[in-house]
C-alpha cells in the first residue's frame, strides 16, 4: 500500500482564494480592509521568512499588513509599549509576534498583553480557555490548519483514536484541544510517555509535533491510519524533512501529509482567517 498525499498547498490555496472573496465582500460593504500587525524582534533569518510569508499571504487576500521591525535590544517594556499602541488603535484588527523572543524578553507577558480579540495567533490564555470550553474564538494556527486539512480531505473524527505527539504550549496542547472538539477519543503524548511505539500503533489518526527528523518510525504506524507531519527540520544538505519517517511510514498508511507542501502551508492560511474574523468583530 502507498498512501495518498493530503495536498496542504492546494487545500490552502483554495481557503485563500474564498478568504479573498471574504475581504472583497467587506471593502464591497463599504468597510476598509482586515489589518493585521506583524511584530519581528531582531534578525533571525528564519523568523524573517516566516514574516515575510505572512505578508505575501496578506497581499494575496487584500489584507493590508503592517510590518514592524524591532532592534534585538529592545527592552520588555518598549515591547509591551508597542503592544498597547496597537491594542489600542482602530484601525488594527490582528496582532502577531513572531516567536521566539530573544532572552530579555518574556514571551509569556508578550502573549499576554495582546488583546484577546486581537491575538490572531490564539497563543492568549482566554482563547486556549474558550477553545478548552469548547467555545473557540481565535483558534491557534496551526492546530486549526491540521482539522481544516483533514475535514477537507473527507477524514471523520468522531470516536476514533488519535493522538498527539508532542506537548507545546503553542502546537500539540492546542492539537488535543482540537482533536476532542471535533469528537476524537485522543491520547497526547510527551517525553515521558512510557511505549510511544504502541501509543502510535493504536491509533486511526496520528499528528506529530516534535521538531526531530525521522523521529517516527514508519513501521509503529498502523495500516490504514491518517498521518499529519507537523514537523519541519533542516537536514545537513539543506533539505526539509518532517517528524515521521516518510517513505516506510507511506508503505502503511492511508493518508499522509508531505514535509514540505503539508501543514506548513495552512498555518498561514488560518492566520489570515484569524485576521479576518477578528475584523469581523467575531
Ligand atoms: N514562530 C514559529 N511559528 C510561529 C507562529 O505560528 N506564530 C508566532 N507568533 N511565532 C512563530
Amino acid at each position: 500500500m502507498s498512501a495518498q498525499l493530503i495536498d496542504g498547498k492546494s487545500i490552502a490555496d483554495t481557503l485563500q482564494g474564498e478568504l479573498r472573496t471574504r475581504v472583497q465582500q467587506i471593502l464591497a460593504s463599504g468597510r476598509r480592509a482586515p489589518a493585521l500587525a506583524t511584530m519581528l524582534v531582531g534578525g533571525d533569518p528564519a523568523s524573517q521568512v516566516y514574516v515575510r510569508n505572512k505578508r505575501l499571504a496578506c497581499e494575496r487576500i487584500g489584507i493590508r499588513s503592517l510590518p514592524l521591525h524591532y532592534g534585538a535590544d529592545i527592552s520588555q517594556a518598549e515591547l509591551l509599549a508597542e503592544i498597547d499602541r496597537l491594542n489600542a488603535d482602530p484601525d488594527v484588527d490582528g496582532i502577531l509576534v513572531q516567536l521566539p523572543l530573544p532572552a530579555q524578553i518574556d514571551a509569556t507577558l508578550v502573549i499576554e498583553r495582546i488583546l484577546p480579540g486581537k491575538d490572531v495567533d490564539g497563543f492568549h490564555p482566554y482563547n486556549l480557555g474558550r477553545l478548552a470550553q469548547r467555545q473557540p474564538v481565535l483558534r491557534p494556527c496551526t492546530p486549526f490548519g491540521v482539522i481544516e486539512l483533514l475535514r477537507r480531505s473527507g477524514e471523520s473524527f468522531y470516536g476514533r483514536r488519535a493522538i498527539v505527539v508532542g506537548a507545546s504550549n503553542h502546537v500539540g496542547r492546542p492539537m488535543g484541544l482540537e482533536l476532542l472538539l471535533a469528537g476524537a477519543t485522543t491520547t497526547i503524548c510527551h517525553r515521558f510517555t512510557r511505549d510511544l511505539a504502541a501509543e502510535v500503533a493504536r491509533a486511526e489518526i496520528v499528528v506529530v509535533a516534535v521538531g526531530k527528523p525521522g523521529f517516527i518510525k514508519g513501521d509503529w504506524i498502523a495500516p490504514g491510519a491518517t498521518v499529519v507531519d507537523i514537523g519541519i527540520n533542516r537536514l545537513p544538505d539543506g533539505k526539509l524533512c518532517g517528524d515521521v519517517e516518510f517513505d516506510s511510514a507511506r508503505q502503511r498508511a492511508a493518508w499522509i501529509t508531505p514535509v514540505p507542501g503539508g501543514v506548513g502551508p495552512m498555518t498561514v492560511t488560518m492566520l489570515m482567517h484569524n485576521t479576518v474574523i477578528a475584523a469581523s468583530g467575531h
